[in-house]
């Protein structure tokens, strides 16, 4: 795996930033974390270490149903190697909630791997973005929108 010299560059770069990161392999069996930097261990409250090689679900815990439309956009944007952002229920380490604002990309050659960006928000913003999207979707296809969909 440290024979990718993508990978030892996308490290580097986790290494040093201000954001939390994690970088998951799509092409191996339930998309594994390869790594998780210091960002996201003080965020969620795991050591990078004792996750690397679980999906990166297990931050939803209990919350698996009140997850299912942002889960359903992240399973098809993994597959079509496209970028999304999506807002989850989630929990740290210690069982308290947090609300994510999650974002994918891919990365490396060819999209070879997916990066993610994990970004605590209120709750309230979260229920105010998701109301404000419900509404302009509204306008949306009243106007005639091709295809009226946002996300969050
Ligand atoms: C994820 N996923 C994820 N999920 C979550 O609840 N919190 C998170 O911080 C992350 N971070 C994350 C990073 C990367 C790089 C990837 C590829 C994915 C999403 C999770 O792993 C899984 O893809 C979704 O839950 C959808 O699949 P299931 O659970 O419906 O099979």
């Amino acid at each position: 795996m440290t024979e990718d010299p993508n990978l030892e560059r996308i490290r580097s770069v986790f290494d040093r930033s201000g954001v939390a990161l994690s970088l998951a392999d799509p092409e191996q069996p339930d998309c594994p974390l390869l790594f998780a930097n210091h960002r996201f261990e003080a965020l969620t409250g795991y050591r990078a270490s004792d996750v690397e090689g679980n999906n990166c679900r297990f931050l939803q815990a209990g919350a698996r149903e009140d997850n299912l439309s942002a889960r359903e956009e992240i399973r098809a944007a993994i597959a079509s190697r496209a970028q999304c952002q999506v807002i989850l229920k989630n929990f740290r380490h210690d069982g308290s909630p947090f609300t994510n604002l999650l974002f994918l990309h891919p990365v490396g050659r060819g999209g070879r791997y997916i990066l993610g960006s994990q970004f605590e928000i209120a709750e309230n913003a979260a229920e105010a973005a998701r109301s404000h999207a419900g509404a302009l979707v509204g306008e949306l296809e009243r106007i005639g929108s091709v295809s009226a969909k946002l996300q969050m």
